[in-house]
This record gives C-alpha cells, structure tokens and sequence, in this order.
C-alpha cells in the first residue's frame, strides 16, 4: 500500500505561455508579475503552508529565470545588507528555496500535461503526492491544498480541486461526473478533458490542484496522445476512475483566479492588490474613480 502522507508537489512549468506574447517571449509566464511577486511564488507559498516538503518543477527550455528566482542572489543579498535594508533582504532570502527540498526536471518535448507530470515519476515513488498548476491562483483562508490533503487524510485515494462553471466554458476543462455527493467531495464517476458543452457530462470543473495516487504512472505510460493533441492527465485519472482506485472531487472554499488568461490575470491583480494593507487606500481610490469616469461616458 502507498504510504499516506503528501509530502511532494510537482509544478508542471514548462509551457510556452503564447497567450502573454510578447511578454513571455523571453520571461516565463510562471515569472509574470501578480502585484510585487511572481506567479509561481502564490503556487510555492501555497504548497508550503499546506505541509509540502519537497518541490519538483517541470521545466523546459528558456525558464532559467525561474530556477533563479528560487536560489541565493549573493551580490543582491550582501548589497541589501551593507545597506542595511534589513526588510528587503528578508523578502528576498524567504524565497530562496533549500537546495535539498527542489529539484527541477526538464521536459525536452511540449506533448502536454500528463507527460509533464510522467516526466516526475521517478522522483515520487510509492506515495500520494500533489499537482499544483501555476495558472489557478486560489486565494483562501486555508489554503487549497491543506484543505485537500484534510479530505484525502479520510478518503485516501486521488483528490481533484472542483468547481462549477458556466456549461459554456466546458471546452476550457477538465469536466466531472460525479455520485455520492457528501458535502464538498463527491466520488468522481467519470473526467472528460474539454468537452463541448452538449456533451459535458455535468457543469463541474477540474481546477489545478490534484493529489494522486502514484498508480497513475501506470496509466499515464500507456497514453496516447488525445485533446489538443496532447498527452492530457484528465485520460490518467480516467483511468484510475475504470481501475476501481478512488477518486473524488472535491469543491474546494476560496476564490480562484484563471491566471492563463489576461482577463483572469487583471482581476487577480485587482483584487490581491485590494488586499494589500498599503495600496487598499490609493489603488481603490483610483478604481473608484475610473468606475464613475466610466459610468459618466456611459
Ligand atoms: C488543465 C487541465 C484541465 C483543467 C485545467 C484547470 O488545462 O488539462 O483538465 O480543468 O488545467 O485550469 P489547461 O488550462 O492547462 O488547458
């Protein structure tokens, strides 16, 4: 039997982000700007305080700026020091992540999700480990992934972050089918990736926040490659569903922001900017007003 505890995270990083171009033409994507912190930190900061210990990103080609982000910046550092700009120098030293804690693995082929994550495999063993994706940022009381490995602590097996959608976004998803319904987690029946919405089966989407079994290995082995002409995981999970290993979606407490989309990233600025303690007052003011500039053209 797998052990229980979730200790490991992966984050699939290595996308080319082509919806920000030309930002990301040179930047990766998990490093664009979400108030003063990059995307990726909100994912870290999240898996952390849900109990991960060890963090492993799927990387590619032109994402060193990531992998720099997270180790030491000595000049920068001894520089703050002499300085004596003693907050500033903690900011930046709390996101250097231990040497021993992270490991990046490069997937030198973009054939999509569940290859990204295979790409892991020999690094997770015989243990229920999680998937955070970047995109979804998820601002909580507690955060979404601690509120998950709560629920798998009791259900074992694989758990997926859910939420409802309007049925004419389905083509953006993964979407559930699901039973036994007991609260917020629902035993998963069946997982289509990107349906049309006359053949969704329900209106409850997969959001980027995962705990798997590590059987899904196996299925994801013999994967070809399906919506999008990618290698998707949602056809792995199908698989654990048709094996008979348990999986349940669970409708998880927190707001979430579609951080791969520009829309989603603008709102996500508004509204972790909103609460910021020492921008609430000027950067509301200054939304204010644009609102009522607006309502007067109107
Ligand atoms: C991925 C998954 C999809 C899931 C989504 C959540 O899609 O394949 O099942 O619903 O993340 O954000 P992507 O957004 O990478 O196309």
């Amino acid at each position: 039997m797998p052990k229980g505890k979730v200790t490991k995270a992966i984050f699939p990083v290595a996308g080319l982000g082509t919806r920000f171009l030309p930002a990301t033409k040179a930047i990766p994507k998990e490093t664009l700007t979400l108030v003063d912190r990059p995307l990726i930190q909100y994912a870290v900061d999240e898996a952390l305080a849900s109990g991960i210990e060890q963090l492993i990103f799927i990387t590619a080609r032109g994402k060193t700026n990531l992998e720099d982000y997270f180790d030491r910046s000595p000049e920068l550092e001894r520089t703050l020091a002499l300085a004596g700009k003693k907050d500033l120098l903690r900011i930046v030293e709390n996101c250097t992540l231990d040497s021993g804690a992270v490991t990046y693995v490069r997937q030198n082929q973009a054939l999509g999700l569940g290859h990204a994550i295979a790409c892991a495999r020999h690094l997770i063993q015989d243990e229920p480990f999680a998937v955070i994706l970047p995109d979804d940022v998820i601002s909580a009381s507690t955060p979404c992934l601690q509120q998950m490995i709560a629920v798998h602590a009791n259900t074992g097996g694989s758990v997926i972050a859910a939420m409802e959608v309007p049925p004419a976004q389905s083509g953006a998803y993964g979407i559930l089918d699901v039973a036994g319904v007991a609260g917020r987690v629902a035993q998963v029946r069946a997982i289509v990736e990107k349906p049309r919405p006359e053949q969704a089966p329900s209106n409850l989407a997969v959001i980027g926040r995962y705990i798997l079994d590590p059987s899904i290995f196996d299925h994801l082995a013999g994967l070809q490659a399906s919506a999008g002409g990618e290698i998707q995981l949602t056809d792995a999970i199908a698989g654990l569903v048709a094996a008979g290993s348990p999986v349940h979606a669970y409708r998880f407490k927190g707001d979430r922001f579609d951080c791969g989309s520009k829309a989603g990233f603008l709102q996500a600025t508004v509204s972790f900017a909103l609460a910021r303690s020492e921008l609430r007052e000027e950067f509301g003011a200054y939304l204010n007003s644009m609102v009522a500039l607006q309502n007067a053209a109107q």
